[in-house]
């Protein structure tokens, strides 16, 4: 059985589509009743309507726990959950940002940790009612050295949803995430723009100095991004996401919290640790960290440029 923390966007895509393959989900969300229908549509705009097993607590102590919450909300997940786990049950993280796999572990000392991101898109329409508006790789790897036994648990989440990989270098892949985020989602959530119109000309110089920072950050740690390579990375996460709203976009449009501690947050601890001056992505952090404000009226991109 999987056991499925967060009823958002993307827990209720890895619960449809491992329903669809045959798999038994239990999905744990804060308003829950027994059972629920759970409404899917897939790029293909079929649409399909899963009974799926809901309650507010996980249901076994063995069965791994797929953790979907927000970076801002991981955290809290677990201490909740925290009297239910064994302690050997594996933890998969999957959400934007950086920054949570190192708090899981101060909780849970003994448990196998998997990191995970996933460059699949869905929208949440409504509670337990999402359609899902892009494809991408899936990366798994393990965070401690107790998750490595764990690497075939991929196989049915490949089964799920294509391209679905193991891989020995997880950090790099959620480094190249978190800056692909850094890239998108501030910018986007400022401008309150869809992910396609960063293509537009006066994008240009504030995305070339956020990148430039990026890779000053992100070689500091080691990290292999070329400034050309993470150009080239971004401008085609925008093209293929151009109809979609990042995440932090949606959180700011609907006064949620959004993850920027775990995303420019992240990033400027570092340059902080490194004495490196990024002072577009302090700006970006700073912008977004006022959000709530913002008032009606008020616009929220003056002063970035
Ligand atoms: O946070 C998001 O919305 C996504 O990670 C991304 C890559 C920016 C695409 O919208």
């Amino acid at each position: 059985m999987w056991q499925i923390i967060g009823a958002g966007a993307i827990g209720c895509l890895w619960a449809a589509n491992l329903k669809r393959i045959g798999e038994d989900v239990h999905l744990i969300m804060r308003r829950a009743a027994q059972s629920n229908a759970l409404c899917y549509q897939d790029l293909q705009q079929q649409i399909t309507e899963v009974a799926i097993s809901c309650s507010a607590s996980l249901k076994n102590d063995y069965d791994p726990i797929l953790v979907c919450v927000k970076a801002t909300q991981v955290e809290q997940a677990i201490v909740t959950q925290r009297t239910l786990i064994s302690d050997k049950q594996p933890i998969i993280l999957m959400h934007n940002g950086m920054g949570c796999a190192e708090k899981v572990a101060k909780l849970l000392p003994t448990n196998p940790i998997i990191c995970a991101t996933t460059a699949n898109a869905s929208l949440l329409n409504s509670h337990l009612n999402i359609q899902q508006t892009g494809v991408g790789p899936t990366y798994l790897g393990a965070y401690n050295d107790l998750a490595i036994p764990f690497k075939d648990l991929i196989l049915p989440l490949n089964k799920a949803l294509n391209e679905t990989h193991w891989v020995d270098n997880i950090n790099e892949k959620l480094w190249l995430k978190l800056l692909i985020n850094v890239a998108i989602n501030p910018l986007t959530a400022i401008y309150q723009v869809k992910n396609g119109q960063l293509l537009a000309p006066e994008f240009a110089t504030l995305i070339n100095r956020i990148i430039k920072e990026s890779v000053l950050i992100s070689k500091a740690e080691k990290m292999p991004f070329s400034e050309e390579e993470l150009l080239a990375t971004v401008t085609q996460v925008i093209s293929k996401t151009a109809e979609n709203y990042s995440s932090m976009n949606r959180d700011i449009h609907f006064k949620r919290k959004t993850e920027n501690e775990y995303i420019s947050g992240y990033l400027l601890a570092k340059a902080a640790k490194h004495a490196i001056n990024v002072p577009t992505i302090a700006k970006l952090h700073q912008k977004i960290d006022q959000y709530s404000l913002y008032k009606e009226g008020e616009s929220l991109s003056n002063s970035i440029k």
